[in-house]
């Protein structure tokens, strides 16, 4: 059975998120369906090369029975897609293939086909329809709701892109039974931290279920989707273009995470394990700055541990960790902010000044 959560953002058409195992094969009606296809309509799936061999087949043999014509686009795997020159490679191949602007873009893969793809979507022709089907745990929990769409450049990721919401999300837990571990606790620790600013009532139930989450229970890694795309869904509903600062909870963790992917060497941590630790810290800054208890950093400790996130072996000087926290993009005219929970569901955001923040990564390194 398929869990639908229906996203309803101002001044954007409502579109409905599936999570469930089995929903791949349902591709084809919905896309169908959302996108108000009549008579003969055209699909392009773009994924990637791990993607491909696993679930191209059963995507347009899904959008085939509604009776699409379907191509396809594989892309490498990995971040390195998000660039212009693959960007550009696709542009092209979508007009040598003669898409129209009534085709629809189907995201087959993680993140980064869901970025790029998205993107693709919001400029070929000025825009065409695009349907996400997010296949790792951090896309179906994050990226393939909301709309960002994004492509990298050499100064910074993400720096170029739009936002576009998708026709239709579908989310096939049934593909995350092939996702690598390292990639599953990458999304564990944005389910984390989606419980950590939603509320009680989702912090509770993932502290009670995340042996289960841990060990991929299907119901309980469906529940986790679903509350995550509920909090998802009304914040960027409240908070549509990341303009009023209601969106910026979902960067909770991602100060110090993004230092320290960045300084670790892209690729030595996944931006999950960034996450986890960036979330320790913040909780210990909370403490201090925003009157958090000692108890609730220590249910989040436990919560990390248990969904296999431990601290990390690892640590930088921390006059670069704040170099590099300065130069993120997140960072405003040089100074740096921090999502800090004052309790599980209540959160700020809280500009810390440089002497603050090295004195709390002077402890953070003296820990390590
Ligand atoms: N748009 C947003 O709101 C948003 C939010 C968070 C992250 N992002 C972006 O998402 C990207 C990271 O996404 P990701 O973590 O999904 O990475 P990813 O897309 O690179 O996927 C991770 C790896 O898993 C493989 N994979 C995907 N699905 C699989 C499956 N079912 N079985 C086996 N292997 C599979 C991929 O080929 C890849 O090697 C980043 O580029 C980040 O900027 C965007």
């Amino acid at each position: 059975m398929a869990t639908k959560v229906v996203v309803n953002i101002p001044g954007e058409q409502p579109y409905d998120v599936r999570i469930g195992s089995g929903v791949l094969a349902g591709l084809g009606s919905h896309v169908r369906s959302a996108c108000g296809i009549e008579g003969e309509g055209r699909a392009l799936i773009i994924t990637d090369s791990n993607v491909a061999p696993l679930y191209r087949d059963a995507a347009r043999d899904s959008l085939k029975e509604a009776d699409l014509r379907v191509r396809d686009i594989v892309v490498p795997a990995g971040e390195d897609s998000k660039s212009l020159s693959v960007l550009g490679e696709i542009w092209e191949a979508m007009a040598q293939l003669g898409f129209g602007r009534d085709c629809v873009v189907v995201a087959l893969g993680g993140g980064v086909v869901g970025d790029l793809a998205g993107f693709v979507a919001a400029t070929y022709m000025r825009g065409v329809a695009v349907v996400q089907v997010p296949t790792t745990l951090l896309a179906m929990v994050d990226s393939s709701v909301g709309g960002k769409t994004a492509v990298n450049l050499e100064a910074g990721k993400n720096l170029v892109g739009a936002f576009k919401q998708p026709m239709y999300v579908g989310a096939d837990t049934g593909t995350l039974a092939t996702l690598p571990d390292r990639e599953w606790r990458c999304g564990c620790a944005e389910v984390a931290k989606s419980a950590v600013i939603d509320s009680d009532d989702f912090f509770f139930w993932l502290t009670d279920h995340a042996e289960a989450i841990a060990a991929r229970d299907p119901e309980a890694v469906s529940e986790a989707i679903a509350r995550c795309v509920v909090l998802k869904a009304d914040v960027v509903a409240e908070d549509k273009t990341e303009s009023k600062g209601v969106r910026e909870c979902l960067n909770y963790g991602h100060t110090l995470g993004h230092a320290v992917e960045k300084l670790a060497g892209y690729g030595t941590f996944s931006h999950g394990e960034g996450v986890a630790e960036g979330m320790r810290f913040a909780a210990r800054m909370a403490i201090d700055l925003v009157g958090a208890s000692p108890e609730f950093a220590a249910a989040q400790d436990e919560l990390l541990d248990a969904l296999g996130l431990p601290p990390l072996d690892w640590s930088a000087s921390p006059e670069e960790m704040l170099d590099a926290m300065k130069r993120d993009k997140k960072a405003r005219g040089g100074h740096v902010r921090f999502v800090l929970p004052r309790d599980v569901g209540d959160w700020e955001l809280v500009e810390v000044d440089d002497a603050t923040i090295l004195a709390y990564l002077r402890k953070w390194a003296e820990e390590k």
